[in-house]
């Protein structure tokens, strides 16, 4: 004979009950968010207080946002450029880091009130609430603060892709990263230096200089001086390099093959735009040009970069470097700004509070 609670169960499973119970009262409550209705410049992307918090699912979390990367692909997929479009409307971002809210009645692994950092979002993370799925949602070291968890995922995980995934760094090379006073140069000069690598990195601004040093690079240059490239070769004694992080590929690949060494690599991981290369300066290097996406990374390739960001700040060298900061509410300026090619500072990113 069954009580009357114990044939609800039976009949209702209480994880379905929990679930319940959470989607109705988080239907309750607003947040703050950026909704974006139509494609388009900076100022589609909308500032409102009355956005639904979103319902989660069993095997999701929800996280309260303190902090969020902004990702150039942001702007693109904003513009209606990039070749994913989400459907309309929509919140930006999947970066982000925060505090545990909730979790779903599978989630076993992280309770309310846990720091975290996203690696993806279900609903985007340019809001005061967001969900992630529990397999994209990562303790965060108690020694970055919340601006540094923002920073961690898509520039880590694509500079470590293209350091040691697609262009096979290994120790005792050198590597020029093409743009490291940004979120994915200076990730890739702080995985570089660490695993013992020579390590070069260039910016725009005198500034930015003194980022790639701060990141760790050996040596810095600005690659908006005419003789940039001569004062590189001059560095490293006329050597030449094993592998380059490209982050500008439109204006820099042709240039990049010049600078390869025997079997040298160049990893493409920006580009926005076309560039004229010359075949013939492959050949005797057999030299390879390989593309980066981060999106292709496998879950086995995943779990090893997660492990790589951990290791690194417990063994103190991964620590990223915030450059300028906005509050949610000025997400457009933000977007105006990461793409002005004003000069990168480390990694841009939204408080939100
Ligand atoms: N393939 C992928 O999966 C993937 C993943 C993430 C990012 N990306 C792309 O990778 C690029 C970098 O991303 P991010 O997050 O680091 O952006 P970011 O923070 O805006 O940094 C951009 C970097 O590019 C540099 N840059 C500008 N002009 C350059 C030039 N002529 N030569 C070399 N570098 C130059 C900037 O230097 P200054 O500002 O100092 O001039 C800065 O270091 C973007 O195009 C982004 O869309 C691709």
């Amino acid at each position: 004979m069954c009580t009357v609670q114990e044939y609800t169960y039976l009949i209702f499973p209480m994880s379905k009950v929990l679930d319940r119970l959470n989607t109705f009262y988080h239907s309750l409550k607003n947040m703050k968010a950026i909704r974006v209705h139509k494609f388009g410049g900076p100022e589609v992307l909308k500032y409102e207080t009355d956005v639904s918090i979103p319902k989660f699912g069993s095997s999701d979390i929800l996280v309260n946002v303190k902090a969020v990367g902004i990702n150039p692909v942001e702007t693109y997929i904003r513009a209606g450029t990039y070749a994913r479009k989400p459907q309309l409307p929509f919140t930006p971002g999947n970066d982000c880091a925060g505090i545990v809210e909730e979790v779903g009645s599978n989630v076993t692994d992280f309770k309310k009130g846990d720091r975290v950092y996203t690696t993806q979002t279900l609903t985007g993370a340019y809001a005061e609430f967001t969900i992630s799925p529990s397999n994209k949602v990562h303790i965060l070291h108690s020694g970055l603060s919340f601006a540094q968890g923002a920073a961690l995922s898509t520039p880590y995980l694509t500079a470590y892709r293209a350091l040691f995934i697609r262009g096979a760094g290994k120790p005792g090379e050198t590597v020029l990263v093409h743009g490291a006073s940004g979120g994915v140069g200076v990730a890739a000069v702080q995985f570089a230096r660490s695993c013992g690598m020579l390590v070069l990195g260039t910016a725009g601004t005198p500034e930015g200089i003194e980022i790639v040093k701060k990141a760790g690079a050996h040596f810095a240059f600005n690659h908006r001086s005419t003789d940039y490239l001569e004062d590189i070769k001059k560095a490293i004694k006329e050597k030449a390099i094993d592998v380059i992080v490209e982050n500008a590929s439109h204006i820099n690949l042709g240039k990049d093959l010049t600078l390869l060494a025997k079997g040298g690599r160049v990893a493409v991981v920006g580009s926005r735009g076309q560039v004229e290369i010359n075949p013939r300066d492959t050949m005797a290097r057999e030299a390879s040009i390989s593309g980066v996406m981060l999106s292709n990374s496998s879950e086995k390739e995943f779990k090893e970069s997660y492990a790589a960001i951990w290791g690194g700040k417990e063994a103190g060298w991964l620590r990223p470097i915030i450059g300028k900061e906005f509050t949610l509410e000025n997400a457009c300026q933000a977007h105006a700004d990461i793409i002005s090619g004003g000069g990168a500072l480390g990694k841009t990113v939204l408080t939100v509070s």
